[in-house]
């Protein structure tokens, strides 16, 4: 059974050690090591106090659920210790440099680095944007004010612009947009709403290209446990796990 490290043990942590399905969490790790311990007692893992003993633990994959900044890190250190990585703080990729220096000694080492569809659908078949024209990339969220910690009483466009510009003003919501352009290998238009009349986190995504046109809308649950996180995602990085040891790959 394929070995994870645990590296965050707050919300997304909780969700991945109480709902895994295929994988054995033999190590955690947390900047805050009484959130690594708990998890620990819960799932019968070894908490470490200290990233490099985590590291030099016998396991296969480092599954990043911390933030931003813990994965630029540490993700240089991950790969040399010989494990392949899962990231969820996706924004990481952003940074250009870092995205290029992560891949190239992922490349020279042999390891993979996973990155979870998240809170949407449609990233398996947007990767054709790699090798085929893609003329449109949008993405239009739309959030409560109170989960974007502001108020409104109408419906309000926060952000209109690229991706990169829109992870300096709003850094928390940047996953989504980062995802994308990981996958079509091009710029993602984003627009930021802020609607008090919505409940759910809705992402709209319009595509256009050589293949034709799609849009896709997923209205996130959050989670039953978690409600600061989408149902989706924590469902999307628990099934990249379970997958992750089997035989037949669906989706491109
Ligand atoms: N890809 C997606 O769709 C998706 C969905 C949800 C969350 N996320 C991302 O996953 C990450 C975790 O989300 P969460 O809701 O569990 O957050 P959280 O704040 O509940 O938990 C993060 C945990 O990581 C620890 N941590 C933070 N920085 C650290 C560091 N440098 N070293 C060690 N530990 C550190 C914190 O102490 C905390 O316990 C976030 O970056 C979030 O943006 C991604």
């Amino acid at each position: 059974m394929l070995t994870i490290g645990l590296l965050g043990c707050g919300n997304i942590g909780n969700i991945i050690a109480k709902n895994h399905v295929g994988v054995e969490i033999v190590a955690l790790f947390d900047q805050m090591p009484e959130r690594a311990e708990e998890l620990g007692r819960l799932c019968h893992a070894k908490a470490f106090g200290d990233i490099e003993e985590f590291l030099s633990e016998d396991f296969d994959l480092v599954v990043e659920a911390a933030s931003v900044s813990a994965a630029q890190e540490y993700a240089l250190s991950v790969l040399e210790h010989g494990k392949d990585l899962v990231v969820m703080s996706v924004g990481a990729f952003a940074d250009e440099y870092f995205r290029e220096e992560v891949t190239r000694r992922a490349a020279a080492l042999g390891r993979r680095i996973h990155i979870p569809s998240g809170a949407i659908f449609g990233l398996d078949n947007l990767k054709i944007g790699q090798i085929s024209g893609i003329t449109k990339l949008l993405l239009r969220t739309t959030k409560n004010p109170r989960s974007l910690n502001m108020e409104c009483t109408e419906r309000m466009l926060l952000f209109s612009g690229q991706a990169n510009e829109c992870i300096k003003h709003y850094p928390k919501n940047t996953n989504v947009s980062v995802a994308l352009e990981l996958a079509a290998g091009r710029a993602v238009e984003v627009e930021l709403w802020a609607d008090p009349d919505v409940d759910r986190n809705v992402h709209e995504i319009v595509i256009e290209g050589d293949f034709g046109e799609a849009t896709i809308t997923v209205r996130n649950r959050p989670s039953p446990d978690n409600p600061s996180t989408s149902y989706l995602a924590a469902l999307s990085i628990i099934t990249l796990l379970k997958n992750l040891s089997e035989p037949m790959r669906i989706g491109t």
